[in-house]
Order: C-alpha cells, then sequence, then structure tokens
C-alpha cells in the first residue's frame, strides 16, 4: 500500500491509474479505523479498479470547545488495518499541506445545513465541505463513499457535488454497529463505565420509534416524544436534538409518509454520540378498518 504524506505524491498515483483507464474508489477518513471505516473500504473495493483513502483530522471542522487536539488518533494501526482490506493508497497529509499560510478559501452548501448537526455545531459542515472539495479536487474519485451514520453529512457532500458540477458519484453505505447496537464511532473509546450503558439508549430508541411507526403512528411528534421520553429516562444522556425530516432533502413534515430521517445527537459525558434511521413508510395509510 502507498504512503503518500503530499498533495504531489497522491496525484500523480491517481492521475496514472486514471490514465489506465481505472476507476478510483476513495474513502475520506480521520483515521482511528473501526469496522464502520473498513466497510466503506470494502465496499470501494467491491465497485472500484482502485481504492484511495485518506486520514485527515481536519482542524476548520471542529468548534473551538470540540475535540480537534484529543480526537483520537493511532496511524500505525490504520495502516495494517487498510493493508488487511486492500486498500492501494492513502493520503495522510500535515495541516500545513492542506492549509498553507495564506489559505483563504471555504465552500458552504446552505439549506440543508440549516437542521440536525449544522444547527448545533456552527461552521462544522463548512469545513467538511471545504475539506472534501480539496480532496476531491486533489484524489478526482469516481466514486466517494460515506457512512450512514453521518447522514447530513453525505447529504450534504451529495448536494454540494451536484451542484458544483462535481463528476463524482456519493454512495451512501449502511451504518455498522457494536453486537449491542451502538453505532461504531472513533469517538465511542470515551465512554467510560456506565457512559457505554447509558449510550444505548439510542439505538433502543431508534428501534422503539421504527416499532411505533410500524404499528401505524404517523404523527412525527408522537415518534419524536416517545423517543424523548426513552432518552430522558437515562441520567447519563443529555439530549442535544431528536428531528425527524422528509427524504432527501432534510425538510419539516408534520406527517409521515414516503421516506423520512430520524436523527438524534445527545451527549453521554462529554461524547457527543449522533445516531439515525431511515425509515420507509408504506402508503397505503391510513388503512380503513373493515366494518363489522
Ligand atoms: O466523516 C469524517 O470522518 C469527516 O467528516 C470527513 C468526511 C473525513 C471530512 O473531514
Amino acid at each position: 500500500m502507498l504512503i503518500c504524506h503530499t498533495i504531489n505524491e497522491i496525484k500523480s498515483f491517481t492521475r496514472q491509474a486514471a490514465s489506465q483507464g481505472k476507476t478510483i474508489g476513495f474513502v475520506p477518513t480521520m483515521g482511528y479505523f473501526h469496522a464502520g471505516h473498513l466497510a466503506l473500504m470494502s465496499e470501494a473495493k467491491k465497485t472500484c479498479s482502485v481504492v484511495v483513502s485518506s486520514i485527515f483530522v481536519n482542524p476548520v471542522q471542529f468548534g473551538p470547545q470540540e475535540d480537534f487536539t484529543c480526537y483520537p488518533r493511532d496511524i500505525d494501526r490504520d495502516k495494517r488495518l487498510a493493508v488487511e482490506v486492500g486498500v492501494d493508497a492513502i493520503f495522510i497529509p500535515s495541516v500545513e499541506e492542506m492549509y498553507p499560510p495564506r489559505f483563504s478559501t471555504f465552500v458552504e452548501t446552505k439549506k440543508i445545513t440549516d437542521c440536525l448537526c449544522g444547527k448545533s455545531r456552527p461552521g462544522h459542515f463548512q469545513g467538511v465541505t471545504t475539506v472534501v472539495t480539496k480532496l476531491f479536487n486533489i484524489i478526482q474519485p469516481d466514486i466517494a463513499f460515506f457512512g450512514q451514520k453521518d447522514f447530513q453529512q453525505a447529504a450534504t457532500i451529495r448536494r454540494m457535488a451536484e451542484d458544483l458540477n462535481l463528476k463524482v458519484k456519493i454512495v451512501l453505505v449502511p451504518t455498522v454497529r457494536d453486537k449491542d447496537g451502538l453505532a461504531l464511532s472513533s469517538r465511542n473509546i470515551y465512554l467510560e463505565g456506565a457512559q457505554r450503558q447509558a449510550a444505548l439508549s439510542i439505538p433502543k430508541s431508534l428501534a422503539l420509534a421504527a416499532q411505533a411507526v410500524e404499528n401505524g403512528e404517523r404523527d412525527p411528534i408522537k415518534v419524536k416524544m416517545a423517543v424523548c421520553n426513552m432518552l430522558a429516562a437515562e441520567p447519563l444522556v443529555e439530549i442535544d436534538y431528536i428531528e425527524i425530516y422528509s427524504l432527501p432533502h432534510l425538510e419539516e413534515i408534520s406527517l409521515l409518509q414516503g421516506e423520512v430521517l430520524l436523527a438524534i445527537a445527545a451527549k453521554v459525558g462529554k461524547t457527543r454520540l449522533i445516531d439515525n434511521l431511515v425509515l420507509k413508510i408504506p402508503d397505503n395509510w391510513p388503512i380503513i378498518p373493515n366494518k363489522r
């Protein structure tokens, strides 16, 4: 596996692959790989002839009070795991390589970033879209792979790619969960003792919501209340948001119909966790019971 620290090195690798007619799959990451990252790489491996990943803890997507400096890092372990799934090249730039001293251009996608994490983490998505645009320009991938756990991130990048006429196709890969149901995240290592157990109320509340919808509930407020009650019963969990939006544009709704996103963000101790569920609501509702 090729390791590149400079833009020129990775560019010459990907330009050569493209000139040989190879399709380039790209998995951008901030490292500290878990099975979720590896699932993105394996998916890329299935559909692309060359797989490139990047490891870059992007300072401009972290707020001043967020965990940029202590974000978990283990590059040697990441390299070993990437080799195992057959990644061909990893781009590991320094902050100076990506943001040289006079850097002053930012990419911003509006509307779709007004809600959910865009609202709770001002500036976060501008940092994401800026770095992802740079990475797309450097690597020039045919397909880029993103995890469903960061649904709003993937939707924002898809919007940006369409708006800016980028050639890259954005593929969403299902969230990978631990055996107990917790969505995998590099930040899960911050969870200590009872916090881990408390965090399980997040996937459990998503399951509760899915069940309510399955049972015929079509009022988004009632579904959100059920989720809220379950999370609020857990003293170690501090809710940031519980929201339901229509897909694909993340718009507010007053009735559950079509495809909707139920998204949760909550703090467990100091750790901010997010999770979500896409609900596909059958359009044969309301079912009018037969009169007896
Ligand atoms: O999801 C992430 O790890 C990051 O937000 C990304 C897409 C690599 C941009 O820094």
